[in-house]
């Protein structure tokens, strides 16, 4: 399942509740760089200066360092992507890598918000740099002040989240990813679309109910 949707959206929140719910992994783009990052690895070098500066990563580097992470998933488990693909090369890339698995995508989730919720969100956003945990100070705040609630890990203001960085971050969601919805629109992969400006739970139910009316329901299951 692919969340797809622009900065500050949710994605984030809903994929670590849908994959607890599921028992699916994550495959969450932006976090596999941010911990390449904080190790010094070449990967997390390279990736600092395009993400300091709100640009997206290049497509050879993303495409490779997905189809590692998906080459682990066992057999059979689901997948929630948040944060890939973000540019039609990295969308072809992904079909290739599925089929070369005997996968595929079964729905793209759009989370849909305005820019100014989106803005005030990421002004708002602490994250906890172990487990992906995102709170909010005005929505959704930790129980402990600047401790994550599921691992107890200091949280962080992400550095991309400065409002200059956040603006060039909407731009390119809007020329490069949003296209990726006609993409998936003219295949044969359900989209359906949850507005993204409601509670957290209701956006969860609503994605939830989604899932479950796109699931093929096999009647003999009821007897
Ligand atoms: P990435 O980390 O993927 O950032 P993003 O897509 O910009 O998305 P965000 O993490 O900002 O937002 P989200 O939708 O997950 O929202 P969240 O749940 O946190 O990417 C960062 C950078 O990495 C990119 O700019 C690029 O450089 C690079 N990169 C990553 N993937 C790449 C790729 N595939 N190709 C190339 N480069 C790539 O929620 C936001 C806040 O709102 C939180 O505080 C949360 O608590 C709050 N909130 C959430 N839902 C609600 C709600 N319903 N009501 C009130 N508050 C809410």
């Amino acid at each position: 399942m692919i969340l797809l949707g622009p900065p500050g959206v949710g994605k984030g929140t809903q994929g670590v509740l849908l994959a607890d719910v599921h028992g699916m992994s994550r495959i969450v783009t932006g976090d596999l760089l941010r911990s390449a990052r904080a190790e010094g690895t070449p990967l997390g070098l390279e990736a600092q200066r395009y993400m300091d500066a709100g640009e997206l990563v290049p497509d050879g580097v993303m495409n490779a360092l997905v189809k590692e992470c998906l080459e682990s998933v066992p057999d059979g488990r689901g997948v929630v992507f948040d944060g890939f693909p973000r540019t039609d090369v990295q969308a072809t890339a992904l079909q290739g890598t599925l089929e070369e698995l005997g996968r595929a995508i079964d729905h793209v989730i759009v989370l849909e918000a305005e820019n100014d919720v989106l803005v005030r969100r990421i002004a708002g956003r602490r994250s906890c740099p172990e487990c992906g945990c995102v709170f909010n100070v005005y929505s959704n705040s930790a129980e402990q002040e600047g401790l994550c609630d599921r691992d107890q890990s200091p949280l962080v203001h992400r550095a991309d989240d400065e409002p200059e960085t956040v603006r060039r971050r909407l731009e390119i969601y809007h020329e490069l990813t949003e296209p990726l919805i006609a993409f998936y629109e003219q295949s044969d992969v359900s989209v359906s679309y949850v507005p993204g400006d409601q509670a957290v739970e209701d956006a969860q139910s609503a994605i939830r109910s989604v899932i479950l009316l796109m699931t093929p329901h096999d009647p003999s299951e009821d007897a």
